[in-house]
């Protein structure tokens, strides 16, 4: 059986714990998708709690390239809020897994989720997307233990657990800090600074601003500042120059697709900067329709796919090839000020801009006569005055 482990309680204990119950031969995976973690001592703990072999999967690139990139291109912010993080991550760590199940032969997969969250749905619906032979075991949803019992399950039997009383319950990888559980419970509550990892709180933040020039290519981040980078040290330098500046914290009343209600707190900086500067780009180069289309219909929709748990749903691949046909123009620069917890669009440009000064300008150039005026406003405002006229006999 191949589990999906974080070094957290819970998969520790799932070690052993699916050993016991289900005499079974248990390997860990480990994927990095850029949490901030000692994957030595992940790997140490993964054989002292009895898993059979252990790998750590580096897998940063691709979570940028092929998760985060399309993250970027369908500006996707669940409910408008969430970067949805967590649930991109998911996915992949699903795929890492199977390879691992294929490699080894094993004829089951395992993951820590319990009953009450999201990421069991994004687990077992990728999982058997991908590899319907395989049997999905989630042993959270079936001991019945609460983190106390999981914490003496292991001190019976001699296995080291990390971190029993955490504050918060966190996931993190390049692209968010999720934090859930403890004090941010309380909807009420402002989020106690301690929750806080990535962002420097915005009251303390430096009393200047920072300007960041972000380069897009057809639709892609590729440069900061005119320094050609990849996708995954833009992310970390955006978070790092985003967080400085208290840029990307996020307090969420969050709709789950399990059908209640959480609060959710996220630091994201490079999200939140990234999704603001590339919508900019996409109103000064895509037509009106284009863009109502792709903001109103195509990103909402693919962010609830996505946080959804349907990663394998046709129509999501089907609404990104709708949006790359738009992305071709989104080429261009934009300038971002960062200050004090604001991230604000304050200049960009593209050769493929449909804005025009001369066009705009109220003092000079190109002005529409009188009688080209009225009669496109006559003609504009047929529809409406013609139904008002009939429903009010005027
Ligand atoms: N609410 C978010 C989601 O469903 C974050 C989940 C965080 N997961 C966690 N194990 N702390 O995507």
């Amino acid at each position: 059986m191949v589990l999906a482990y974080s070094g957290g309680l819970d998969t520790t204990v799932a070690i052993r714990w699916l050993a016991e119950n289900f005499g079974a031969e248990v390997i860990t995976v480990t994927v990095d998708v850029g949490q901030e973690e000692d994957f030595a001592e992940v790997e140490r703990r993964a054989y002292a709690a009895g898993a059979a072999r252990h790998y750590t999967i580096d897998a940063k690139k691709e979570f940028a390239e092929e998760y985060i990139a399309r993250a970027v291109l369908m500006n996707a912010m669940y409910e408008g809020k969430y970067p949805l993080g967590t649930a991109l991550a998911r996915p992949l760590i699903v795929a890492k897994v199977v390879e691992a199940a294929r490699r080894e032969g094993a004829d089951a997969i395992a993951h820590g989720s319990t009953s009450k969250g999201n990421d069991q749905v994004r687990f077992d619906v990728t999982a058997m997307a991908l590899a319907p032979d395989l049997k999905v075991i989630a042993p959270a949803r079936i001991w019945g233990m609460n983190r106390e019992q999981e914490v003496e399950y292991a001190r019976r039997r001699g296995i080291p657990v990390p971190e029993a009383h955490k504050k918060y319950s966190i996931d993190e990888n390049l692209w968010t800090r999720s934090i859930e559980s403890g004090p941010v419970d309380d909807q009420a509550l402002e989020p106690p600074e301690d929750a806080f990892k990535w962002t420097t709180p915005p009251e303390k933040a430096p009393a200047q601003p920072t300007y960041v020039e972000i380069g897009f290519t057809g639709g892609l981040p590729t440069s900061i500042n005119g320094e050609r980078l990849d996708l995954p040290s833009i992310v970390k330098a955006l978070n790092a120059i985003g967080g400085a500046n208290g840029v990307g914290r996020i307090d969420h009343i969050e709709s789950r697709l399990v059908g209640f209600k959480s609060r959710e707190v996220y630091e994201a900086p490079a999200a939140v900067i990234l999704y603001e500067a590339h919508r900019d780009l996409e109103k000064l180069v895509l037509t009106p329709r284009e863009l109502r289309f792709k903001h109103n219909v195509l990103d909402p929709t693919w962010a609830d796919l996505v946080y959804q748990g349907l990663w394998a749903e046709p129509l999501r691949e089907e609404l990104e090839a709708a949006a790359r046909g738009m992305e071709k123009w989104a080429t261009g620069w934009v300038k971002v000020k960062l200050y004090k917890g604001s991230a604000q669009v304050v200049g960009r440009d593209s050769p493929y801009g449909t804005y025009s000064r001369e066009i705009a300008d109220y003092a000079a150039g190109w002005y529409p006569s009188d009688e080209e005026a009225r009669g496109f406003i006559e003609m504009w405002s047929l529809h409406t005055l013609t139904a008002l006229r009939k429903r009010k006999n005027i």
